[in-house]
């Protein structure tokens, strides 16, 4: 990888102003409570440039002119006894070959030895609002060279923020990325399948969040990549419900939405399936709406198109469904204008996927090849909805990650079953 991360900045720096420097901080620690922390996830951005996993750092590229170029990592230093209690380091000495920088510097010295990087650059790509801490120092930083007396003293004219321009890059995924994206959707996938055979009625809605995330972490992905929702019956009509307390319902479906973190990427799936093992007429009439929803979706998720322009005729899709259900009743261009789909299906087709589960991009952007995105339509029918009662308190989701291919698109999560039959075939094999 480290080449890659080579590349990747010499992809950002090709796009920076002769005499300009970037900056880029990683993630704090999080407190959970007093003085313990989460699990430490470096900030996304960071990760992308450096793969470098520790607190109190920043990534600084300085570019003189267009082949003068230094690259400086700020880290902490080696401590014995900090690392006795809250292990390794990798300090300045290592960081220039692992990191790949050309100098090092104690992070505690940053105060001191940014002034001087940065005096007498026009320009300051920084990413304003994304810490603090960060904002802070950047502050100090201008504030100390604007108030030095000596001439030597020369402050950024101009504050570029560089996300646009990475967030660009990070939008199209390189080989080695998609490898690792096609391992996340595999153990995803693997972990919904588990779930479906561990299912019964009765279990608590935590039980089979356990089951998911024991697959991700035996699989090594020890985080999910985000909260993980098990919504039985009505609760699956909270879009972002993880409270997760709930008893499982005879009779009832479940929603399930899940992706681990493999290796810093993401996967995220979500299937819905009865907790009995059969699905009812009418979960099967609702499930189908959207299942062939999503199938058009994937279908025309190509090359050229966008999510927008497919969610329009997906709108179209679920009316036409819904309407031959009686849930909702007109003609149908009156109903699309009407945006009588609202009540039921609220939220976008899909979002960008990659090092973050809702990853940087404009949702607009045309597709090209290397994109990797979900494809997530939706019907929550809640048990208050004024519809026929037996589609009351039906909330039910199907969704994959696609990537864009030069020839169509590649499913990264086809192991998990979407199928109806197929669904109630797996779950009918129990797992012990
Ligand atoms: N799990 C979050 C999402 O599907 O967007
Ligand atoms: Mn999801
Ligand atoms: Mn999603």
């Amino acid at each position: 990888m480290r080449k890659e991360i080579q590349l990747r900045r010499q992809s950002f720096i090709k796009q920076m102003s002769t005499n300009s420097a970037a900056i880029f901080f990683a993630a704090p620690e999080a407190v959970r409570s007093n003085d313990t922390h989460y699990p430490y996830r470096q900030n996304s951005d960071f990760w992308y440039l450096t793969h470098f996993n520790e607190p109190e750092a920043a990534l600084v590229l300085i570019k003189e002119r267009q082949e003068q170029v230094t690259t400086i990592l700020f880290n902490r230093k080696k401590d014995t006894q900090a690392e006795i209690w809250t292990g390794y380091r990798l300090g300045q000495q290592a960081a220039l070959n692992e990191i790949q920088v050309d100098a090092s510097y104690d992070f505690a010295e940053i105060m001191t030895v940014l002034p001087t990087l940065l005096s007498g650059k026009s320009i300051l790509y920084h990413a304003p609002e994304q810490y603090t801490y960060a904002d802070q120092i950047i502050e100090k930083v201008i504030t100390t060279l604007c108030q030095n007396n000596e001439q030597t003293y020369d402050p950024p004219k101009t504050i570029i923020d560089w996300q646009p321009i990475l967030h660009k890059m990070r939008m199209i995924k390189s080989a080695k990325e998609i490898a690792i994206m096609r391992e996340a959707g595999k153990i995803s996938a693997s972990a919904h399948k588990r779930a479906m055979q561990a299912c019964q009625p009765g279990l608590y809605e935590y039980q089979l969040e356990a089951e998911i995330l024991h697959e991700f972490a035996i699989h090594g992905a020890r985080y999910p990549s985000y909260n993980t929702i098990v919504g039985g019956g009505n609760n699956a009509c909270i879009l972002h419900y993880d409270t997760n307390s709930d008893r499982l319902k005879e009779g009832d479906l479940v929603l399930i939405d899940a992706g681990c973190e493999y290796r810093y990427y993401a996967g995220d799936i979500t299937r819905t399936f009865p907790i009995n093992g059969k699905f009812t007429q009418a979960q099967r009439d609702i499930y189908n709406i959207v299942l062939d929803a999503q199938n058009y979706a994937i279908k025309h998720l190509v090359v050229g198109s966008t999510i927008k322009a497919v969610n329009e005729h997906v709108i179209r899709i679920m009316l036409q469904g819904l309407k031959k259900l009686n849930i909702v009743q007109g003609e149908l261009e009156q109903l699309i204008q009407d945006k009588a789909y609202l009540p039921f299906y609220m939220h976008g087709l899909g979002h960008w996927l990659g090092i973050d589960v809702h990853d940087v991009g404009s949702r607009d952007t045309v597709l090209e090849a290397g994109m990797v995105l979900t494809v997530e339509p939706g019907l929550y029918i809640n048990k208050e909805a004024n519809v026929p009662s037996q589609y009351q308190g039906i909330g039910i989701r199907i969704e994959d990650n696609i990537l864009i291919t030069e020839k169509g698109n590649e499913l990264l999560t086809s192991d998990a079953p979407k199928d109806p039959d197929e669904i109630e075939r797996l779950m009918s094999k129990k797992s012990n």
